[in-house]
């Protein structure tokens, strides 16, 4: 297949970019480094099935030649980032995903949403499963990124209902692993940053609150089974062991061998409380579970972490001035 990878310069993207030429399709990414990373990629670009094209999604998605399927991940996805790019975002959620949509459906291809379980907001009922509408504050400051992901599942499903598009939505619940930016301002990235760096860990809150944690190599398994499918979902992809932030915190401590200590600050606004999935649907429909264990999964990524003391550094010092991390 020649599959676009709207996002595949950022995180997730680059791990969807790698899978996917390692099955043997080819790729065609499309990013702004607007938060992802050129070194993301620079391995594959000598890859001769993989082409880059730096492009605003908000603006054209324009693909020439054959395409088989669309995954949509552009779009500002950590807090900081999203709060320090809030128009970029609605218009990446919007816009952006109409490009896509567009793009694939002038194929005939199937495309895949990246959206969120940050869609159920703040949530009322817990776990988390598909059919829960959601709590979103429609004004507050995250809801930037959260109702420009409900407004992509809206624009998704028009299209999939009015013009029999192939699409199908994954909401991705909390997930880490390499290539995370050490001062992107998620919990398992700080943590694992100041950690190495012997600074205290920044706790927000009392740290009760809990999130799931999944390894990437799991959740990009599961964005391909999505894709391989003609399933429309929504379907959550997310590990539904449940970790309290202290918790997380303590592991992070135990497998650096860190002393860092940890230094609580005011809760963010809108912060949910409690997130874990419910994976009934992605276990029924896609055959998919996550398999990589948080310790596990801390293990690599502190490793990953680690063998690269030079942005470690970077990052570092950009937590500790504040110019990185939640407001
Ligand atoms: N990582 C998670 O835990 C998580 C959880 C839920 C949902 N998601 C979703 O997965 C997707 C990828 O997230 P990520 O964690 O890899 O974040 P990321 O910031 O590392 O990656 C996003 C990529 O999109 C690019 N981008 C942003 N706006 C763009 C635009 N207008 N045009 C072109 N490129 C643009 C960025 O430069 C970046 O490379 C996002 O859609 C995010 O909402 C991620």
């Amino acid at each position: 297949m020649r599959v676009v990878v709207t996002g595949g310069g950022g995180f997730l993207g680059s791990h969807l970019c790698e899978a996917l030429l390692r099955r043997g399709d080819s790729v065609v990414c499309l990013d702004d480094f607007s938060t992802g990373e050129p070194k993301n990629i620079a391995r594959l670009r000598q890859n001769p099935a993989f082409e880059f094209r730096h492009t605003d999604v908000s603006v054209a998605v324009d693909v020439s030649g054959p395409v088989d399927a669309v995954t949509h991940l552009a779009s500002p996805a950590s807090p900081p980032d999203y709060l320090r790019l809030p128009l970029q975002t609605l218009a990446a959620g919007s816009r952006g995903t109409e490009n896509a949509l567009r793009l694939a459906h002038r194929h005939g291809a199937r495309l895949v949403l990246a959206s969120t379980s940050e869609v159920y907001g703040d949530p009322l009922l817990h776990p988390q499963d598909e059919d829960y509408w959601g709590n979103v504050n429609p004004i507050g400051p995250r809801s930037v990124y959260d109702e420009a992901k409900r407004f992509a599942e809206a624009l998704s499903f028009a299209y999939r209902r009015t013009l029999d598009a192939n699409v199908g939505i994954v909401r991705i619940f909390n997930t880490y692993g390499p290539r995370m930016r050490p001062h992107d301002g998620r919990v398992v990235s700080s943590f694992i940053t100041q950690a190495l760096s012997g600074a205290p860990l920044t706790v927000y809150g009392d740290g009760k609150q809990t999130r799931s944690f999944c390894y990437v190599d799991d959740l990009i398994r599961g964005i391909i089974a999505m894709l391989d499918s003609d399933e429309a979902g929504p379907v959550n992809l997310g590990n539904p062991r449940e970790l309290a932030v202290t918790e997380l915190a303590e592991l992070v401590l135990d497998i650096t061998g860190s002393s860092s200590t940890v230094e609580y600050r005011g809760l963010p606004a809108d912060d949910p409380v409690r997130r874990r999935p419910v994976i009934a649907l992605a276990e029924e429909l896609l055959g998919w579970h996550p398999e990589v264990d948080i310790a596990e999964g801390l293990r690599r990524t502190v490793e990953w972490f680690a063998a690269r003391p030079e942005d470690l550094a970077a990052g570092a010092r950009l937590l500790h001035s504040g110019r990185s991390g939640l407001p």
